[in-house]
């Protein structure tokens, strides 16, 4: 009987946003052959990888009805999200005094409004079954700041002060939130930075190299592990020594 019960009870579901970008490609390949049912949301290119079993959603983040959509249909189709992984992000590079309300819209819309209203939507869920982990993707650029970057360091800052909200409100549910706080990676959104700048990143990066997605997805296998249930309301710097 003991045996039957543990094969029909559900695998936990995680909900990877942005699952179509470099990063998100490979959070997904790492999570892909393990014991969880993968919820893939993208925006305009559906994910080239997508993990046996794994489901695929479209949403625009800056939309707060396709939001509702589309955790309505994995509630459907998945029974709920237990895990959710806030990778989708933009980042337009502006200096301040040209910025246009339609970039810096965007920016807080898909990097701050739309994580926060998906993770309103799954609550319920998580709240219901007294488990739950959200995660959340800052940048060094909050902490530091950076030319150019007068929406993202703002949009990314706010995701700092969400966790510590959330994190509160949502421990007595063993609904942990944290923030993972990014340096520069070797793959996704640095395809963007001109060679000439990334070289310049590199020299001052203490461990000499670009971060590898493979030690982020291990960062995240922790947090949401039962090891982690004591942590939360952080933002974990992972970033070569670059900021402490
Ligand atoms: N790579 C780094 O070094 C680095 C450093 C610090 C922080 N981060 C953070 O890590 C996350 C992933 O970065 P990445 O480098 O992998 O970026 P990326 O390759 O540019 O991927 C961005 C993702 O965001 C999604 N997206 C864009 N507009 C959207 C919208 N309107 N609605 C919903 N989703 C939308 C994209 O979906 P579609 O492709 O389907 O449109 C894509 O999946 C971001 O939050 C970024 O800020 C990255």
């Amino acid at each position: 009987m003991v045996q039957i019960a543990k094969e029909i009870k559900r695998m936990k579901t995680i909900l990877i946003c942005g699952s179509s970008g470099g990063l998100g490609t490979e959070i997904t390949k790492f999570f892909g052959d393990k014991e969880f049912d993968l919820a893939l949301h993208y925006y305009d290119h559906p994910p080239e990888f997508i993990p046996s079993g794994a489901k695929t959603y479209k949403a625009d983040l800056r939309n707060e009805g396709e939001i509702m959509k589309m955790i309505d249909q994995i509630n459907t189709d998945l029974g709920g999200v237990d895990i959710v992984i806030h990778n989708a992000g933009i980042s337009k590079s502006e200096i301040s005094w040209k910025v246009t309300s339609e970039n810096w819209d965007d920016t807080i819309a898909i990097n701050l409004s739309g994580p926060f209203w998906v993770t309103k939507y799954v609550l319920p869920h998580m709240r219901e079954n007294n488990f739950g982990r959200v995660i959340f993707m800052s940048s060094i650029v909050a902490q530091t700041g950076s030319i150019g970057a007068a929406a993202y360091g703002a949009s990314k800052a706010g995701l700092i002060g969400l966790t510590k909200t959330l994190s509160k409100e949502l421990a007595n549910k063993s609904i942990t939130v944290n923030s993972i706080a990014l340096g520069y990676f070797n793959t996704g959104m640095i395809n963007d930075v001109p060679d000439e700048m990334r070289d310049k990143l590199l020299e001052e990066i203490p461990l000499n190299e670009l971060g590898d997605p493979l030690q982020l997805a291990s960062l995240m296998e922790y947090i949401i592990s039962d090891k982690a249930a004591y942590l939360t309301g952080q933002t974990l710097n992972l970033n070569g020594g670059l900021y402490s």
